[in-house]
């Protein structure tokens, strides 16, 4: 049967009870038309053994860690992403998961935001390329996925209540930009709202979000559902464009659309538009669904290939690839016990995790190895004495340091880009006895090297997924050459980061005042020195950048690249070719140039290729305000060829035409940020506000009556978590701090939201 026919069949009761899931991972079923089981996301399937458990936090079925996006969005290989997406389905169809909560697809603002490791970039052309190819590799199986969080959360600090405060312009250019490239090139089964506000207005109700923007602009074809506990009013999300709320069980909001379409304050065609999208996802879902079993050992080998080729090489002064005639000292526990994934929602449940020590080992390296450290504990002297000691014998030390599990997760952001203090230390120690060391860094994010001159090579190894140790080991030994290069800025200090002073702090407004400016953007403009550039990556071999030819169809405003490239170095590899455009002369602020193509290429030792990039016309758009729309300024165009943002290589001019008097724009970062809203004024909410449904738990204790009143719901919430220490038993008890009543209550089921609003009322 078809959905519309299905629909004419539902009663207004069967209706309304679509619009919210079933459970913490079904949505509702209808008549013998099963509801879809949607599960996380995104480099992994975090199926709940027992579906319901402690708030979706339980124990979850074995399966694959995938890279997460932080380092298979440094290969810069759509097919990388494909080909991890399309494993996942494979292991979501054995599981009977008809949906993957992923790709997560914020910008990365600031290196703090503590879920940037399940984030792409800082531009959002690599970010939307990355998710869409995830998104295809996935969907290609007959599984769906869900884009999220639909938008402007970078930032995991009072994600609930918060509210972004972003200009038209950068939310076009920046902000929106990657979701729109997902959503035109893989359409997306489903689209995941964020909890956040932007500029007032909660997502999961934000009609301009939701229907103008996503579906009238974009032609958004699927399913939005909401964060899990981010339904702000469910009548008004119907309105807004908003299908499915999760988790559920949430009869109080079945019941306010029953009453809303009694009521005549909800048009029943406005309900039926929602169901009709969740009958045909359901259907979709079902019609999918089939009975497929797959190789863990292949699955592993997928992670490992992703990931080798993923590692960025940061710096290289000569002592890799290893040469096997050497001792080297192995130190660090990371080398035994490698950090490989973030916490939180996106936790896979592994025991398939290998590690660098062995796997040097195994292939006959000659390495000895000390922890110099252990994970999570203080400083331990005579660790670091003795990994020194054996530091001293060998003729070089590869040192395994970076971010632990307590610095990054869901849930909270980082307060710092420093290492953990015994790592910093430990590397400074040993380098009083050696000169040559080789630092490998775990962590989902930037850090700050303070000894980066002193060492002689660095590898990034990100997270790099269940396949962490032959990844690193493929990499160190050379059997696979590094072909990673940097989705993000590695800044110089905290301090130099645009959304500085305006980045997590006890502010519920977030001012996204750097406008566009944001990443490589803001340090081109400002001329500011880096660690690492955007788009750096080295390569054991080198690559020759020729001339560049370009044909410019100026009635299309399409570009198509071609470029010559030669492998002159000793070995195989792989290049990652990007593009960057500049506009001379603009009359407009802007960014100096933006990336806007990339391609990557492998080439044997030797070998010269031509390389051919197309540009579309948003190449050379920007958004225009006065117009509401993107415009092309009239002028010259000058198209780079590159190795890194800061490593351009050849650049060509063309002459595009287009509008001659685009409004002169000169405002200025630092400039006030107000004049860059409609009369002058910034969209803010009140900072602490009365007791309601959207008051959050910490405002709830700091009032002693509202403390007083609240407690059983809040113990509800919390009592399951206190005293574990498992990353997700921290995420979900730093998240309730920010989390609202309303959440709080669909969370535990503890009350009816509409018993708690007159619990409220009652105050
Ligand atoms: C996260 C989502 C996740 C959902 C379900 C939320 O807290 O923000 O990314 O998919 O939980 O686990």
């Amino acid at each position: 049967m078809e959905a519309k026919e299905l629909l004419k069949e539902l009663s207004l009761e069967e209706k309304a009870m679509l619009t919210v899931g079933k459970n913490f991972w079904y949505f509702e079923s209808a008549k013998d038309l099963d509801g879809a089981l949607v599960t996380d996301g995104p480099h992994g399937i975090r199926k709940q053994k027992v579906i319901g458990e402690n708030m979706g936090s339980g124990e979850s079925v074995e399966a694959t860690c995938f890279p997460p996006a932080c380092l298979s969005a440094s290969s810069w290989d759509r097919s990388a992403l494909f080909k991890e997406g399309s494993a996942i389905a494979e292991e979501a169809l054995s599981e009977g998961v008809n949906v993957v909560l992923g790709p997560g697809c914020n910008i990365k603002r600031s290196p703090l935001c503590g879920r940037n490791f399940e984030y792409f970039s800082e531009d959002p052309l690599l970010a939307g390329e990355m998710a869409q190819s995830w998104i295809n590799g996935v969907q290609s199986m007959g599984v769906g996925t869900s884009l999220k969080h639909f938008a402007c959360n970078s930032q995991e600090r009072m994600r609930f209540i918060s509210n972004s405060v972003v200009d038209e312009r950068a939310l076009n250019e920046i902000y929106l930009r990657q979701f729109e490239i997902a959503v035109k090139k893989s359409q997306p089964w489903t689209l995941m709202c964020s909890y956040n506000m932007i500029n007032g207005k909660y997502s999961s109700d934000n009609r301009w979000l939701l229907t103008d923007k996503l579906r009238s602009e974009w032609g958004f074809e699927g399913l939005v559902v909401t964060d899990w506990g981010a339904m702000n009013d469910r009548v008004e999300g119907i309105k807004a464009g908003l299908d499915v709320e999760m988790p559920g069980p949430n009869r109080s909001n079945v019941d306010a659309v029953i009453n809303a379409v009694k009521e005549g304050t909800l048009a029943e065609e406005d309900l039926d538009k929602v169901v009709l999208r969740i009958l045909e996802l359901n259907m979709k879902a079902a019609k999918n669904r089939k009975t497929v079993s797959y190789d863990r050992k292949k699955h592993h080998e997928i992670a490992r290939d992703i990931a080798s080729n993923s590692f960025v090489l940061l710096k290289n002064d000569g002592l890799l690839p290893l040469d096997k005639s050497k001792k080297y000292a192995v130190i660090g526990e990371f080398a035994r016990s490698p950090r490989y994934q973030g916490s939180g929602s996106s936790f896979i449940n592994s025991n398939y995790v290998d590690n660098a020590y062995d796997e040097l080992a195994a292939r006959g390296f000659d390495v000895e190895f000390e922890p110099g450290y252990l994970i999570g504990n203080d400083a331990d002297c005579s660790l670091v004495q003795r990994a020194v000691s054996l530091a001293g014998k060998k003729d070089a030390v590869i040192a395994f340091i970076g971010l632990t599990e307590e610095m990054e997760s869901e849930g909270f952001d980082r307060t710092t880009l420093s290492l953990p203090e015994e790592h910093d230390r430990l590397i400074r120690e040993i380098l009083k006895v050696n000169s040559n060391v080789i630092v490998v860094l775990y962590g989902g994010s930037p850090m700050l090297l303070p000894w980066k001159d002193d060492v002689s090579s660095i590898l990034l190894g990100y997270l790099p997924g269940d396949a962490a140790g032959e990844a690193t080991a493929d990499v160190l030994s050379g059997s696979v050459n590094p072909s990673g290069k940097l989705a993000e800025t590695f800044p110089l200090s905290l301090s130099d980061n645009p959304s500085y002073g305006n980045y997590s702090t006890e502010e519920k407004n977030v001012l996204y005042a750097e406008s566009i400016l944001v990443g490589y953007r803001y340090y081109d403009y400002m001329h500011k020195d880096v660690l690492f550039p955007f788009g750096h990556g080295l390569s054991y071999t080198d690559f020759e950048y020729g001339d560049m030819d370009i044909s410019f169809d100026d009635e299309r405003k399409e570009a198509k690249i071609t470029l010559s490239i030669r492998n002159t170095g000793p070995y195989d590899g792989s290049e990652v070719i990007e593009v960057y455009v500049e506009k001379l002369d603009s009359k407009i602020f802007r960014s100096v140039r933006e990336l806007k193509g990339f391609e990557k290429v492998f080439l044997k030792k030797g070998e010269e290729k031509k390389v051919r990039i197309s540009l579309d016309r948003s190449a050379f758009e920007y958004y225009s305000v006065p117009l509401g729309r993107f415009d092309i300024e009239d002028g010259k165009y000058r198209i780079y060829s590159a190795s890194s943002s800061r490593d351009l290589r050849a650049f060509r001019d063309i002459t595009v035409t287009g509008n001659r008097n685009p409004e002169v724009m000169d405002w200025k970062i630092g400039d006030d940020f107000s004049s860059l809203f409609k009369g002058g004024r910034l969209p803010l909410i009140a900072q602490r506000g009365e007791i309601s449904l959207n008051t959050s738990v910490s405002e709830i204790l700091e009032n002693p009556k509202a403390r007083k009143m609240f407690k059983p719901l809040i113990d509800a919430y919390l009592t399951p978590f206190e005293g574990k220490t498992d990353g997700m038993s921290r995420m979900m008890l730093s998240m309730a701090m920010d989390m609202p009543l309303r959440a709080v209550a669909v969370m535990t089921g503890a009350i009816r939201q509409d018993e708690l609003e007159k619990l409220i009322k009652s105050f």
